[in-house]
């Protein structure tokens, strides 16, 4: 392709969506729903009592799987999030009600593209309710 018909590389999920502002918020109402909300009790049970560390690294891991910057990435090289679960006691229970806080949360936080946000939801949901071993 010459320089004339190259074009600029196409925006990715995590621009597209709105970047950090827009992980970190989905993240945040996503442990608020968590939190308060008490159809996600049985899933609050098995994380730890102060959910800050998680509040601070599910939003990196999000940018750099959504094409953004990849320090969660580089921070754990070779670490899979699919394996990295493997010894946590997760159940189809609980890994709907991952999938539902999810869901929710992107919904109710505002987001610069609402269809690339929601396909962003669905494919998460997939992958929690794939870690599902009960
Ligand atoms: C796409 C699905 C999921 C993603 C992207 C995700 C992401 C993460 C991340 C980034 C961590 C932090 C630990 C680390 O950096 O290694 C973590 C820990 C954890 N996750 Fe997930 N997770 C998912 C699904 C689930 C599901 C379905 C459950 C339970 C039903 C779950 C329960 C936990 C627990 C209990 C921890 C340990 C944190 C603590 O002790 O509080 N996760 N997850």
């Amino acid at each position: 392709m010459s320089a004339e018909t190259a074009q600029a590389p196409a925006a990715t999920p995590f621009e597209r969506v709105g970047g950090h502002a827009a992980m970190r918020a989905i993240t945040d109402r996503f442990y608020d729903l968590m939190d308060q909300d008490p159809a996600f009790a049985e899933l609050r049970a098995i994380h730890a009592a102060d959910l800050s560390e998680m509040r601070e690294q599910l939003p990196l891991f999000l940018a750099g799987w959504a094409g953004g910057p990849r320090d969660w990435f580089e921070a754990n090289p070779g670490k899979c999030m699919m394996s990295a679960h493997g010894g946590i006691p997760i159940t189809s229970d609980t890994a709907g009600q991952w999938a539902d806080a999810m869901t929710r949360a992107i919904a109710e936080v505002e987001v610069a593209d609402r269809e690339i946000a929601e396909a962003m939801a669905d494919v998460l949901g997939r992958m929690a309710k794939g870690m599902a071993r009960g």
